[in-house]
């Protein structure tokens, strides 16, 4: 009799055990984000930074002033950590020694380095508490038919939405963790897509980073391309705390209702915070301060970009950083079909992806 195609074929021993393994993984996946936190909270890679970029355990018990009696579980820690990509180890030596691979080397403090942006505090903002919680109330948050505007699963919990002039009314410690690590990680990688994708700005007069924070972004352009004139736009509290520059005009305003015009409107992590509403009120207000595509008008958006093609892993990692968009805020991670569909709703002919780097893409958007 042929098989019934509902009926489920009993798994083989050996997929079963592989299936017991996958699922203690899958449900203990946040031990190793816990390891992390950790590592961070207790200076590892600094320490080992400090002792000449290797540590063996007696080495790091010393330097972290930890008890000895730690000694057996710090490597247990470590030895986890290593397995999970985080540090590296020498295999093989008679003494085990770890060391800092590129990953924990972003987790060093007062690296003096342009392309070091130090990532404690993305790390504490995402294994914080409130995340977490957040993340723990999901299948609540599913069953609850809410109205419109939706808030997201961290809102609905904690009642105050994150990134928020209100955060802080909820936890003054958290808004300035995540405020932090949102600079860090908007501030990572500028150096790559400057050296990577020039052609971006080669022959560009203007530019207008649109919820450019501080300015960090632009000071980097100027840096590659001093002939470009750069404003940046940002809400009246970030402009009166960013550090002046000669060469950068700063305008507090909205970027819902108007933006300071130029050759071209750059949007660079700015997007994934929205609804797909909101992109196309911004990008319509960005259309309207752009010339015409003939006369070198685009705007350039960097985000993440969806897609499978960047390989497992990195795939994984886009999917989570749109899990902890769904979770903490009301904006996502979009792949190529979601930006098209955009960028039509908002009036726009034509658009290049120009680049993919990472996990990040790199898309010009012509009127
Ligand atoms: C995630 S940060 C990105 C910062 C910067 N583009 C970067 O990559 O370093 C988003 C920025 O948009 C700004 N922003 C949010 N809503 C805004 C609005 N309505 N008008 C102007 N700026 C806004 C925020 O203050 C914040 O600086």
């Amino acid at each position: 009799m042929a098989a019934d195609s509902r009926t489920i074929v009993a798994p083989t021993d050996a997929e079963l055990l592989q299936a017991q393994a996958d699922l203690w993984r899958h449900s203990l996946y946040y031990l190793t984000s816990m390891a992390l936190k950790c590592a961070v909270e207790l200076h590892i890679p600094t320490a080992i930074h400090n002792l000449g970029g290797a540590a063996s355990l007696p080495d790091l018990v010393t330097a972290l002033s930890l008890p000895q009696t730690k000694l057996p579980f710090l490597r247990r820690l470590m030895r986890l950590l290593v397995t999970s990509g985080i540090f590296a180890s020498e295999s093989g030596a008679e003494v085990e020694t770890y060391r800092l691979n590129p990953l924990s080397w972003l987790l060093v403090e007062g690296v003096e380095s342009e392309d070091h942006t130090y990532q404690k505090y993305f790390v504490l903002g995402t294994i914080s508490r409130h995340y977490v919680e957040a993340g723990l109330s999901l299948a609540d948050w599913f069953r609850k038919d809410l109205p419109a505007p939706l808030p997201s699963p961290f809102e609905g919990l904690h009642g105050l939405p994150l990134f928020h002039e209100t955060t802080k009314l909820l936890d003054e410690e958290l808004d300035r963790i995540v405020n932090k690590g949102k600079a860090a990680h908007d501030h990572l990688a500028i150096g790559t897509v400057i050296r990577e994708c020039g052609d971006l700005f080669k022959g560009l007069q203007s530019l207008t980073d649109c919820g450019g924070g501080d300015g960090t972004t632009v000071r980097g352009i100027i840096k590659a391309f001093p002939h470009i004139k750069c404003t940046v736009l940002d809400r009246p509290e970030v402009i009166e705390a960013a550090p002046a520059h000669d060469s950068v005009t700063y305008v507090s305003g909205d970027m819902f209702h108007s933006i300071p015009p130029a050759q071209a409107v750059m949007l660079k992590l700015v997007l994934h915070f929205c609804n797909d509403e909101d992109c196309v009120k911004i990008l319509e207000q960005c259309r309207k301060a752009i010339p015409s595509k003939q006369e070198g008008g685009k705007v350039i958006i960097i985000e993440i970009l969806l897609s499978p093609s960047t390989g497992p892993i990195m795939y994984e990692a886009q999917l989570l950083m749109d899990m902890l968009m769904m979770v903490n805020t009301k904006g996502k991670q979009r792949d190529e079909n979601d930006w098209r569909d955009i960028f039509i709703k908002a009036g726009f002919s034509d658009y290049k992806i120009v680049k993919k780097i990472g996990a990040r893409g790199i898309i010009e958007v012509y009127p």
